[in-house]
């Protein structure tokens, strides 16, 4: 018998998960670290703790199996995406890792559009660059910090800089690289034309392999570390949300996920690089050799409860949901924002903030708890109503994350969506998509596809409620037609924001 490892560089924590051939968990160690922001919108961590993490949860995860290191035929990385590690000569980490929910680039994503064209960018990327994304980041440490951006000689993602302290190899893979702005998606290699415009050498990026191919190997100084037998093969990986499409099986046409972690994604496999005209999805390639995706981001989906829980000082989520049980569908008009952190998918805007729209005398808690869970169902349906337009056809949405667990969350997803959603029968996340990624690289199954199939079921559904449906429409109009309304405020807020705040700081 042989076993894979699968490992997640989260933003709250390190997963590791540790499967057999048939797709088994056999053990999972999970490990959390700090998130720090210095000032609004900013988000940093040290990649150290990630290293940490990692160590402690393969140690965790060999020791809880008693498996053999050495029957352990591979290994996959997947993390968060976005994020900028910049390592000196020595492959010293010169400053703590700027991560995809940093918002301080809004003037570096004009600069880069400026000088690379708004058009050729679109061409090359087929994305905008958008403030989480690494470029920005990039761009940003040279024109804030540039005795730092001297020493600079490797920028890595967040998961290539653990492959890099396991292995000592500097590689990467082609759904994660295509979260820089560095990668031409339709080809799958670094731009030229944008490492140009940007005056940035190619040397600083590592070699991007596709996501089931073997990228490096254990050294000697990882196995000390973790345990691992030196040698061990490391497949690309996946950026954390390949690696969990690959998890939920979304590696063929007309299955599509919907994910409610802290962040909300809608995503759909793709034959093709195609995207939307009017760029409010990100097309990315997929952890499917050859393949892309599609896909809509929401920053705030799970954390918006998650923040009605904390700031209403709520003991747990199973009363939240008995309580938004009680409410009527359409909360009695109560709409809710998600925008708390800003907004990707369907509008890019940094400034964008959270709204309780047409509270009332007659609205109770419990209409302020369902309306967050229908805010955060109404932004997940922008993806949906986007991908339509874009010819992407639905079968089947796999609902997954925290926010599947909730049977009213659920059903609160399919009514206003109008999609059945199905669970699986596994909710092990990127982690568990990375490890069947291993698997493929390693030769248990002979593709992506085949290894899904072996391992994904089906388990149940959830159909939406007809009485519900209709409701849901009428309301998703106030919905949309909200931000539109408040765009500008939203901007002159954060202005206002930054000016009191720091005036209140120098006092
Ligand atoms: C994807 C994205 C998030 C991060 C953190 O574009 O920004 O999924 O990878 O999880």
């Amino acid at each position: 018998m042989s076993y894979l490892l699968g490992i997640d560089i989260g933003t709250s924590g390190t997963k590791t998960l540790l499967i057999d051939e048939q797709g088994n968990v056999v053990a999972s160690s999970t490990s959390e670290y700090p998130l720090s922001t210095l000032q609004p919108g900013w988000a940093e961590q040290d990649p150290q703790d990630w290293y940490d993490a990692t160590v402690k949860t393969v140690r965790d995860v060999i020791a809880q199996s008693g498996v053999n290191p050495s029957e352990i035929a591979g290994l996959g990385l997947s993390g968060q995406m976005h994020g900028a590690v910049f390592l000196d000569g020595s492959g010293n980490v010169l400053r703590p890792s700027l991560l995809w929910c940093d918002q301080r680039t809004a003037a570096e994503c004009a600069e880069i559009t400026q000088k690379v064209g708004a058009k050729e960018l679109v061409r090359i990327t087929c994305n905008p660059v958008l403030t989480g994304f690494q470029a920005p980041k990039v761009v940003w440490v040279k024109n804030h910090e540039p005795e730092v951006y001297a020493k600079v000689q490797k920028v890595l993602l967040p998961k290539d800089y653990i492959r890099y302290r396991l292995t000592g190899t500097f590689a990467t893979e082609v759904s994660d690289a295509s979260g820089t702005s560095f990668l031409e998606v339709p080809t799958r290699r670094w731009s030229p034309e944008i490492l140009m415009a940007l005056d940035i050498p190619i040397s600083w990026l590592p070699e991007v392999f596709e996501s089931d191919v073997p990228s490096a190997k254990i050294s000697a100084q990882g196995a000390a570390d973790t345990g691992l037998a030196e040698g061990t093969p490391v497949v690309g990986g996946g950026g954390d949300q390949a690696a969990g499409a690959v998890g939920n099986g979304i590696v063929e046409p007309g299955i599509i996920s919907s994910t409610v972690g802290t962040s909300g994604v809608v995503f759909a496999y793709s034959d093709e690089p195609s995207y939307d005209p009017q760029l409010r999805l990100h097309t990315f390639c997929h952890a499917v050799p050859g393949k892309w995706h599609a896909m809509g981001v929401m920053l705030s989906a799970g954390g918006s409860y998650r923040w009605l829980r904390d700031t209403m000082g709520f003991p747990n989520y199973d009363l939240m949901n008995e309580l938004a049980s009680i409410a009527p569908p359409g909360s009695e008009g109560l709409v809710f924002l998600p925008y708390l952190t800003g907004e990707r998918a369907p509008h890019p805007d940094p400034y964008a903030r959270g709204v309780f729209f047409g509270a009332s005398i007659r609205h109770k808690q419990e209409h302020m708890i369902r309306s967050v869970l229908e805010g955060v169902a109404y932004g997940l349906r922008d993806s949906f109503e986007i991908m339509k337009e874009m010819g992407v056809p639905m079968s089947q949405v796999r609902a997954s994350g925290g926010g599947a667990r909730s049977s009213l969350w659920r059903q609160i997803q399919a009514d206003v969506t109008g999609h059945p959603h199905v669970l699986i029968n596994v909710d092990e996340g990127p982690a568990y998509g990375v490890a069947l990624l291993a698997g493929v690289g390693a030769g248990v199954w002979p593709s992506v596809q085949e290894a899904c199939r072996a391992t994904i079921k089906v388990e149940q559904q959830t159909a939406p409620h007809a009485d519900h449906v209709p409701i849901y429409n009428d309301f998703y109009e106030v919905y949309r037609g909200l931000y539109p309304a408040l765009k500008s405020l939203f901007e002159r807020d954060a202005q206002l924001v930054e000016k009191h705040l720091m005036s209140g700081e120098s006092e």
